[in-house]
């Protein structure tokens, strides 16, 4: 997204007028420069699709207290759209309790396991597709609730992902987050363990903030904070599990 700009492009931006051919010339560089990101962000997470799928869940009963929550929140007649679904585990649970969910990722990796585990495991309100939730979406106004789980600190920009499911989202719906607050943890992981995993590709690049700058950069998006909550079973909960409307 922010990459520095191809030879072609910075061509292209002083031309008052293209011509269509230029004009198609500059679309396919740009729309090939956007896939280009869309893949480099994606590669670490296609990498360890596979492992990840495979690793089990470390807080069992806060995940299940998590999915409990959310359930109580869906009804059959809602539209509901998850981004940065992974592997699709969690929107094989809740799509039950929706009319339709479309459950996204950036990783097609991911989203190829998550496509064979609904082909072993029907529900007929689920979809996968893979998007990447730092770009715009189609369906503006579309959903009455969008799901984040374990992503929003994985994003390249917090606000504008933030920016784009309020904008998914119509009047009166709901934004369900739940996400780790890399700053609440013990200093030692984020200033030492997590540079020196990135430098060996064992780590993402992640967001470093905690549960009250997460809340208001919710509330800047003119969302109501409805709740705040954790759900954690075992030792410091860094999740936070953050309930809020768009207003009507
Ligand atoms: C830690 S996993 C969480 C997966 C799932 N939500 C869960 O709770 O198990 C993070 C997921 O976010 C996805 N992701 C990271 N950045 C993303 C982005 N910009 N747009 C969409 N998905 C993204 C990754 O591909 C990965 O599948």
């Amino acid at each position: 997204m922010n990459s520095i700009p191809s030879f072609a492009h910075r061509f292209f931006r002083f031309l008052p007028m293209p011509s269509p051919a230029i004009a198609s010339l500059a679309d396919r560089s740009s729309s090939s420069r956007a896939s280009e990101a869309i893949a480099r962000k994606a590669r670490f997470w296609d990498r360890i699709a596979r492992k990840y799928a495979a690793d089990p869940i470390a807080d069992m009963a806060g995940y299940e207290a998590t999915l409990q929550r959310v359930q109580g929140l869906l009804s059959t007649d809602q539209n509901v759209l998850e981004i940065g679904c992974g592997t699709g585990s969690t929107s094989l649970r809740l799509a039950p309790c929706t009319r339709r969910l479309l459950a996204t990722d950036v990783s097609a990796g991911m989203i190829a396991i998550a496509r064979e585990k609904l082909a072993a495991q029907p529900v007929p309100q689920l979809s996968f597709d893979v998007a990447d939730a730092d770009a715009a979406a189609a369906g503006q106004g579309e959903y009455d609730v969008v799901l984040a789980f374990n992503v929003l600190h994985l994003v390249t920009d917090l606000d504008r992902t933030l920016e784009l499911a309020v904008q998914a989202l119509r009047p009166g719906g709901l934004l369900i987050s739940k996400t780790a607050c890399i700053s609440e943890m013990n200093p030692l992981i984020p200033f030492l363990a997590l540079p020196l995993m990135r430098a060996i590709g064992k780590a993402p690049p992640v967001l470093f903030f905690d549960a009250d700058a997460l809340r208001s950069a919710i509330a800047r998006q003119g969302m109501d904070i409805v709740s705040v909550e954790r759900h954690g079973t075992r030792g410091k909960d860094i999740r936070v599990f953050i309930l809020a409307r768009k207003p009507a």
